[in-house]
């Protein structure tokens, strides 16, 4: 790798420093260590941890330097400290959380100085700069758990957030798209960054199904809700007649009709499905249908497949990003949302979380056998 992918690759971490600052940036460090829900870090947690993650990958473990603050990094543990006890800890706050995130940064570079990236470097992870890869990833996803946060924060504005929420109009089509019988490649190729749970790419047989085109919209399951009494999204308030608002970050937003829903749980996402006389696809149908669907990128989506580990899965570089979420109990959604950045978007990314969880940008499309 020359030394002009390796300023490439510290430019895009200036990049994502910046987003994750700009974030933050309209809120003082009381907002910041304030707990807003019991199943979302407080804020300054998720900056000490993106800064802690960093440290460990990129200065100790790749620098084969000591920590800077003992075992600080004990309390950035994610796995260690599950999201409900992150507000009791003691973390860094204020202008010393701030010196940390640069203290990092500087030595991170400093590393990145001396590291050999090419193709047939001798650590996997040094290899076409993969642990840079995953260090940029781990931050923009952050953001977008960060946002997730920011939706609960009275008054919180960003122009960030404005854009990104704008959704265009679908190009007219039809309604369903059908996608023939036969076998499909799922998963990430050899070549490129991606985690462990997309690989290995293998085949799959797949039976004849449609899949909307379009994900679900607003009026689609307010219909729903009126009919059946279940459960609103998170954020729908009452307006006061029939309607409803959006109430995320302290507004009474009207909601758009033609915008496809989001902040719904997987029963409701799969009981629409039901009542729209459809179902859920399964992950592999989604990837499959994945170049033919229109409106990807305002919601996750839901899909009927629990998370689970592909053929010949290796836990790489670390287990605890996806192993301990294998199983039944975490569902996958797939696709991205407004608040994902374009660079951690691609079309075997897999995302999941609990079954009644709505606190994440998560929406659905409906399928059926053909
Ligand atoms: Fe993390």
């Amino acid at each position: 790798m020359t030394a002009n992918s390796k300023a490439a690759i510290a430019e895009r971490l200036a990049e994502a420093r910046e987003r994750t600052l700009a974030l933050v940036e309209p809120l003082d460090d009381e907002q910041l260590n304030t707990v807003y829900s019991l199943i979302l870090s407080p804020l300054a947690w998720d900056l000490g941890h993106i800064a802690n993650f960093e440290e460990l990958w990129l200065v100790q473990t790749v620098g084969a330097r000591e920590p800077m603050h003992g075992d600080l990094g004990r309390f950035y543990d994610a796995i260690e400290n599950p999201r409900v006890t992150r507000g009791e800890l003691p973390i860094l706050r204020d202008t010393e959380l701030r010196a940390y995130m640069a203290d990092v940064r500087e030595r991170a570079l400093d590393v990145l100085d001396s590291v050999d990236l090419a193709a047939d470097a001798e650590d996997p992870l040094l290899r076409e700069g993969f642990v840079y890869e995953m260090l940029l990833a781990h931050e923009l996803q952050h953001n977008e758990t960060m946002l997730q946060l920011l939706q609960m924060v009275d008054g919180y504005e960003s122009e960030l957030v404005e854009d990104a929420l704008a959704v265009g109009p679908v190009a007219p089509g039809p309604e369903t798209v059908a996608i023939p019988a036969g076998e499909y490649e799922i998963g990430a190729r050899e070549r490129g960054f991606a985690y462990d749970n997309e690989r290995d790419r293998h085949p799959i047989e797949l039976g004849a199904f449609e899949i909307d085109r379009t994900p679900v919209t607003n009026a689609a399951y307010a219909e729903f809700i009126e009919d059946t009494g279940v459960e609103a999204p998170m954020y729908w308030e009452r307006d006061g007649s029939a309607g409803w608002v959006n109430a995320a970050r302290g507004r009474r937003a009207p909601i758009d009709p033609v915008h496809p829903v989001i902040h719904v749980s997987w029963e409701g996402a799969d009981a629409f499905a039901r009542w729209a006389g459809k179902r859920l696809p399964s992950e592999q149908e989604w990837e499959a249908a994945r170049p033919r669907l229109e409106g990807v990128g305002h919601g996750w989506e839901w899909t009927a497949s629990a998370f689970l580990p592909y053929p010949g899965f290796r836990a790489f570089p670390y287990p605890e990003y996806s192993e301990p979420f294998f199983g039944p109990e975490h569902m996958v959604l797939r696709g991205s949302s407004w608040a994902t950045h374009p660079d951690v978007v691609r079309p075997s990314f897999r995302n999941w979380d609990l079954p009644q969880r709505r606190q994440i940008f998560s929406g659905l499309r409906c399928a059926r056998d053909a």
